[in-house]
């Protein structure tokens, strides 16, 4: 299941270190170069280059006449040159891991039936379903908007830590955008999540889910069911994060994610990474509220086990308490407002929600973290028994 996400990661992880109050950071070719050099290329025969026209979106009824937007808007300037600095990078290790033009990448079918079948229970894979009352297993602590606005999408660093997990266990970190009412909640979620039943391994991947109706019959995982257009060559969902955080330094790895509506096409784009990379968007008419915007913005964790089993680990698996050395992160929180505007979230507009016990999942929101991110917060904690 290799993927074409080689590439995202390698642009997406950034690190700083921050030392003795002075801030180094390393320019994004020095990491580059040093993803590449840890990589292990094991995939390359585990996804097909298809016309963009047949991938799996189309099966959806309502974009049976779509047609394609190529980038976003708001990004007109930049999109179309990014796939030249991928080539290079990938080049530098003479890998190819991007398609030619008009093809995207997507997973075998063999490959696929493979990750489903090791899926064992729905519950599993109700993705970032954190309603929890309604499904036992799920737990999260996230922060999130109180204003009564109509959003247009969000943005946020991702610390990326590696967890230990159970088969049956998964912990993804990321954003949410949500219109509607519970019932027929129309939601996207993007993070990086280590998720053993989905993808067979315990890799960290760039991991999305959709719904439109409260995950009751509409959405799924990544590319799982015809939804989400992929239009990068190179980078998409499912690819694997190479570097994770290491608890007691001030040295973090991290992922950036925004999700934002299409001011002109009413479309949700993903755009990941340092270099703000489009990798794809969800069509408008597959949604029912989110066609008019987001009403709320959450950020945080989410984490799964069966139910009354122990609970895994969230983020980085220590509480907030222990603050930004050892909790995990999300940072450079932004809203994208009702004018289409990037603005970072104000304290007073947001509130923490945890439906676990603070002995196991917490939330902890100063403004700052690391002295280094501002509008952040740490979230997770141990586990443990959260819901029984
Ligand atoms: C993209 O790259 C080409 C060739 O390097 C250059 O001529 C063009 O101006 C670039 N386009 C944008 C939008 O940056
Ligand atoms: C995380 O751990 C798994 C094994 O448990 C390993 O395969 C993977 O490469 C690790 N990822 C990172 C980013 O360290």
């Amino acid at each position: 299941m290799a993927i074409f996400l080689f590439l995202l990661v390698s642009l997406c992880i950034q690190c700083y270190e921050v030392n003795g109050g002075r801030i180094h950071h390393q320019s994004k070719q020095q990491l580059q170069l040093h993803d590449y050099q840890n990589f292990q290329p094991s995939i390359d025969d585990s996804f097909d280059c298809v016309d963009m026209y047949n991938q799996p979106a189309f099966q959806h009824p309502v974009l049976k006449n779509h047609k394609i937007q190529l980038f976003p808007t708001f990004l007109r300037t930049t999109m179309q040159n990014r796939s030249s600095s991928f080539s290079k990078a990938v080049k530098y290790q003479n890998f190819i891991r991007e398609c030619p033009p008009r093809k995207v990448p997507i997973l075998k079918t063999t490959t696929r039936q493979k990750m489903v079948t090791k899926s064992s229970s729905k519950s599993q894979l109700d993705g970032f379903n954190e309603y929890s009352e309604s499904n036992p297993g799920h737990h999260f602590a996230t922060l999130e908007t109180t204003q009564d606005m109509m959003f247009r999408g969000g943005s946020a660093r991702i610390g990326t830590y590696n967890l230990s997990l159970q088969e049956n266990q998964y912990n993804i970190p990321g954003i949410w955008i949500q219109s509607g009412p519970p019932t027929e909640l129309n939601s996207i979620q993007v993070g990086t999540g280590v998720h053993p039943s989905l993808y067979g391994d315990h890799q960290i991947r760039v991991t999305a889910y959709w719904t439109a109706d409260g995950y009751h019959k509409t959405g799924c995982y990544n590319y799982q069911c015809p939804g989400f257009v992929q239009v990068h060559r190179g980078a998409g969902f499912e690819g694997v994060l190479l570097h994770s955080s290491e608890i007691g330094t001030l040295h973090k790895f991290s992922w950036i994610v925004k999700v934002k509506q299409d001011k002109v096409t009413g479309n949700w784009w993903c755009i990941g990474g340092e270099d703000l990379v489009a990798l794809g968007y969800w069509p408008k008419e597959i949604f029912t509220h989110l066609r008019q915007g987001s009403s709320l913005i959450k950020y945080g964790g989410e984490t799964f086990a069966p139910p009354n089993m122990i609970s895994p680990p969230m983020g980085s698996g220590r509480l907030p308490k222990e603050l930004f050395k050892n909790s995990c992160f999300i940072s450079n929180l932004e809203i994208v407002d009702s004018n289409y505007n990037e603005v970072k979230v104000k304290p007073k507009d947001m509130k923490s929600n945890c439906d676990t016990t603070p002995n196991c999942y917490d939330v902890l929101y100063r403004g700052y973290e690391g002295s280094l991110y501002r509008q952040a917060f740490l979230f997770g904690g141990p586990g443990g028994k959260c819901g029984i």
